[in-house]
């Protein structure tokens, strides 16, 4: 069985303080806690505080965004190294709102994804497709062009290593979830997308995570069904509490 992944993306919430506080919370809630991979990915201001307090634990740490270019003159941008020297594991890669509030591109996506495998970073590989497109029919479309550009140039043995995202961008902040058939059915979509292009067995074991909306009251059904293996949780993640018991849903279904 894949091992479920449970991560938190804070986006642009949480001061030091507050940071550190959540973490330090997190560190408390989740001591011992085995089964799902669990990690959080706040703003890269307050990315190193954050992997310090949890050094140790079973929460890992990721940034939300890279640039794909090693260094240079990128004002405002973070590299996959900077990410890593300052205690990330993981990356965010073509995050919904970096494709919509900032037009981030498939092409980025690609470039991102390579140079985080090159930095020895987990990416985690963001699509989903907005309402406009799922109410065309578009949905299957979208996912493929997104997947297959994503990944466009990645070798299998590279490719096992990384996590997919499906995050409809319809769910995402907004309270509604897709049904748990609808997003099985785009789950087995994308894993056949992954087999077609990396081999059955590469495909079985990448983990494909579902975000958008998820929370306690929704987590253990989400993660009920066979293919979802993991959560991408936003609003959820902000507090120490729901975190903790979306983690321990999966700890749960783990043990199954
Ligand atoms: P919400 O859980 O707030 O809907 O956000 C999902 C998300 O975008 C996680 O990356």
């Amino acid at each position: 069985m894949r091992k479920l992944a449970v991560f938190g993306n804070w986006k642009m919430n949480k001061l030091l303080g507050e940071a550190r506080a959540l973490a330090q919370s997190l560190k408390a809630g989740l001591a011992g806690t085995t089964g799902p991979e669990i990690a959080v990915f706040p703003p890269s201001v307050v990315l190193s505080a954050v992997a310090r307090e949890l050094r140790g634990t079973p929460v890992g740490v990721g940034a939300q965004n890279i640039h794909y270019e090693p260094g240079g003159a990128f004002t405002g941008e973070i590299s996959a190294e900077m990410a890593r020297s300052a205690g990330a594991q993981y990356t965010l890669i073509g995050h919904s709102e970096r494709r919509h509030v900032f037009g981030e591109t498939d092409q980025w996506v690609n470039l991102k994804l390579k140079s985080a495998l090159e930095a020895g970073l987990v990416p985690v590989v963001c699509v989903g497709e907005t309402l406009q497109q799922r109410e065309d029919g578009a949905t299957r479309e979208v996912v493929q062009r997104q997947v297959q550009a994503a990944f466009e140039g990645v070798e299998s043995a590279q490719a096992a290593g990384v996590i997919v995202a499906y995050e409809p961008v319809w769910a995402i902040g907004t309270g509604k979830t897709a049904t748990a058939q609808a997003t099985q059915e785009v789950h087995a979509f994308i894993r056949s997308l992954l087999a077609g292009a990396f081999g059955e067995e590469t495909a079985q074991a990448m983990r494909i995570q579902y975000g958008g909306s998820a929370k306690p009251a929704n987590a253990a059904e989400l993660l009920a069904q066979e293919g979802i293996d993991g959560l991408l949780v936003g609003g959820a993640s902000l507090d120490a509490d729901s975190f903790c018991a979306i983690v321990t849903a999966a700890a749960g279904q783990a043990q199954q």
